[in-house]
């Protein structure tokens, strides 16, 4: 069932769970996700950022996810992650995307608003979502690299102010977590969270959730997170289980059985992180 990240957060959003997405960027990483999310009988976000787009192609990643939300029996949205302008996201506005993030953040506050309503002016014509980002996360993901320094957690007042003047779908939220690996255990900041809770009304997105521990996200989602992003915690087990392949088997070249062991590490993982949103048992 291919359903919209704002029909899948509002039933979220009303039950007090989370909805995990997962960035996916192929065929192997997308059927593992899909395949837990059906064990465990949640609801599930396949994501792409620009630079997935880029690599396994638009036109092949839309019909992957499309596929799999009709041949799947859990509900499946398609989301666009950490774009930066609405340009590149027409093409696949146009094929049919649902849900996509304009990440402006690093911009000014001014051309945050402006970015961003302009980018839910355009999408919300083609029937789509928009995931806002306010406050601004350490690390890397994909094309956009926030320093240590450069960090800004988000401004409870200036989110109700920039959800009402842009008109945003979701709101991503900076509390205290960042893209990548953590070099210490991330110190959250539940009372902003709170806060931001109680100031705007759309449901809330926490980004860089990849090595929180599941009291922290538990706590987050308690205090009014409906959308849980993880990258990283996907990518590294799957890479070891390739390179563990090949070392007990150099010669292997078949596709199908290197990546077998690499599906089933990443697959572990997303089991555990749908059980971590309580999201388990909530495919409607
Ligand atoms: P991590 O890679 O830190 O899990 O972040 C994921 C994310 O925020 C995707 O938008
Ligand atoms: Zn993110």
């Amino acid at each position: 069932m291919l359903k919209t990240t704002k029909e899948l957060l509002s039933e979220a959003q009303n039950k007090g769970y989370a909805v995990p997405q997962f960035n996916v960027y192929n065929l192997e990483t997308l059927r593992s996700v899909v395949e837990a999310a059906e064990e465990m009988n949640s609801p599930v976000i396949l994501a792409v950022t620009p630079g997935t787009r880029r690599f396994s192609g638009d036109a092949y990643m839309h019909a992957l996810a499309h596929t799999a939300a009709k041949v799947s029996s859990v509900p499946i949205a398609y989301h666009l992650d950490h774009h930066t302008s609405i340009v590149d996201v027409v093409p696949s506005l146009k094929l049919g995307a649902k849900s996509i993030m304009i990440d402006a953040s690093m911009e000014t506050f001014e051309n945050n608003v402006r970015i961003v309503k302009e980018a839910v002016e355009t999408a919300h014509g083609y029937g789509a979502s928009v995931e806002g980002e306010l406050g601004k996360l350490i690390g890397t993901e994909e094309d956009i690299t926030v320093e240590e320094g450069e960090d800004a957690l988000t401004d409870p007042e200036m989110a109700k102010e920039f959800v009402e003047r842009t008109g945003v779908d979701t709101l991503a939220v900076a509390i205290g977590t960042a893209h990548g690996l953590y070099k210490s255990k991330p110190n959250l900041d539940f009372d902003r969270l709170k806060k931001i809770r109680e100031a705007v009304d759309v449901p809330l997105v926490l980004h860089g959730a990849s090595g929180v521990s599941e009291e922290d996200v538990r706590k987050c989602i308690a205090y009014g997170v409906s959308k849980v992003n993880i990258a990283t915690e996907l990518k590294i087990p799957f890479a070891e289980a390739l390179r563990d392949y090949f070392k007990a088997h150099p010669n292997e070249q078949d596709p199908r059985k290197y990546f077998t062991p690499a599906k089933e590490a990443l697959k572990e993982v997303v089991l555990q992180k749908i059980r971590m949103c309580k999201s388990e048992g909530k495919a409607l």
